[in-house]
C-alpha cells in the first residue's frame, strides 16, 4: 500500500501532523501507515470501532507513544521530537482517556499543573498564570469546586477538572480522547461548543476522539475514520458517514442521513430490536392505545 499524503480540508494552516505513522505495542502493531493533519482554527474528529487505535494514535501525536515509522511534526515543520518536554508541552496537550487520580490535592492545583510548561522552576503562579487558571476553570464549571480535594469528585467532574488542566496550559493544539466520557447532557454539549469557541475564536487545532457519530458529525470540520488501525476515510462528516461505510466498519447496520434543516449528518445504528417494542417485543406496528 503506498502512503497515503496527510490530506486536510483544503485552505487550512496545519498545526500539527502525523506524517505516514506506524505503531504498535511490543511486536504488535496497531495502527498502519495513517497520516492526519491537524489545522489551525479547525475541529478534527478521530472516529472508529473499539480497539481501531485512535488512543493510540493522538498519543503519538502528544508525544506519548514511540512512533516506530513516520514522524509527527508541528505547523512551522519542526520536527516533535526535537523540542524539549517543556517546549512541545507549551504548544500540544492532552485529555488521555485514562489519568491518574492525584490524592490529596485541591482542585485548583490540580489546573495549576497545567502552567507548568510555562513557569519556571519553583516560581509562583504570576498573573497570566492565574488568569489562565480562572479561564480554564471557569469554561469547565469547575470555578466552585476549587477547593475540594479530587479525591471526592464524581467521575464527570473529574474529568472536568483534567480537562481544565489541559485549557489552563493554552496550547495551540488540544487533543481530547473522548472529552464527553462521563459527561452529563449539558456538559457534553458545553465540551463540544468550547471545542468549536477554541478553534473559530483563537484559532486553536483541536483533534479529539468521538464514539458518538452524531456529536462528531456537529462538532468537526474534518473527520478521520480508523478501521483495524488503517485511515479507512477522511473528510467532510457527510462525506465519510456513509450508511454502507460505516455499516461496514462497524459490522452493524447504520442508516445515514442528512437533517434537512441543519444541514449536519445524521446517523443511527439499527439494532436486532429496531423496530421492536422493547418491553413487549413486539413489532411497531401492533400500536399500543395506552400512550
Ligand atoms: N498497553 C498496551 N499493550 C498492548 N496492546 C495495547 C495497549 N494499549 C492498547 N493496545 C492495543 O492496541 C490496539 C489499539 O488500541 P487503542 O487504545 O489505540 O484503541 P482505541 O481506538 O482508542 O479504542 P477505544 O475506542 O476502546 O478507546 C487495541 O488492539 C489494543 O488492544
Ligand atoms: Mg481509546
Amino acid at each position: 500500500m503506498s502512503t497515503p499524503e496527510p490530506v486536510a480540508p483544503p485552505g487550512g494552516t496545519p498545526a500539527l501532523t502525523g506524517h505516514g505513522l506506524t505503531l504498535g505495542y511490543g511486536n504488535a502493531t496497531v495502527v498502519h501507515d495513517a497520516s492526519l493533519t491537524l489545522q489551525i482554527g479547525r475541529v478534527t474528529a478521530l472516529v472508529g470501532p473499539n480497539g481501531s487505535g485512535k488512543s493510540t494514535m493522538l498519543r503519538a501525536l502528544a508525544r506519548l507513544h514511540r512512533v516506530t515509522y513516520g514522524r509527527v511534526a508541528l505547523g512551522d515543520g519542526v520536527a516533535a521530537d526535537e523540542l524539549s518536554n517543556r517546549a512541545f508541552a507549551r504548544r500540544v496537550t492532552l485529555l488521555s482517556q485514562s489519568r491518574p487520580n492525584p490524592h490529596g490535592l485541591a482542585v485548583s492545583d490540580v489546573v495549576a499543573f497545567g502552567r507548568h510548561p510555562h513557569r519556571r522552576r519553583f516560581a509562583a503562579l504570576d498573573r497570566t498564570d492565574r488568569e489562565a487558571v480562572a479561564w480554564a476553570m471557569g469554561v469547565t464549571g469547575t470555578t466552585t469546586m476549587a477547593t475540594r480535594p479530587v479525591d471526592e469528585l464524581s467521575g464527570g467532574e473529574l474529568q472536568r477538572v483534567w480537562l481544565a488542566t489541559c485549557l489552563a496550559q493554552r496550547t495551540d493544539v488540544l487533543l481530547l480522547d473522548e472529552p464527553t466520557n462521563h459527561l452529563d447532557l449539558r456538559f457534553q454539549v458545553e465540551i463540544l461548543d468550547l471545542a468549536r469557541d477554541l478553534a473559530l475564536q483563537h484559532d486553536v487545532a483541536v483533534g479529539m476522539v468521538l464514539h458518538d457519530l452524531n456529536q462528531a458529525a456537529a462538532v468537526a470540520d474534518h473527520v478521520v475514520l480508523l478501521d483495524r488501525g488503517h485511515v479507512r476515510a477522511r473528510g467532510a462528516p457527510a462525506d465519510v458517514m456513509s450508511a454502507d461505510l460505516l455499516s461496514e466498519v462497524y459490522g452493524l447496520r447504520v442508516e445515514a442521513f442528512v437533517d434537512p434543516d441543519t444541514g449536519v449528518v445524521r446517523t443511527e445504528p439499527r439494532g436486532r430490536h429496531h423496530g421492536l417494542r422493547n418491553r413487549a417485543g413486539r413489532p411497531s406496528h401492533h400500536e399500543d392505545t395506552h400512550r
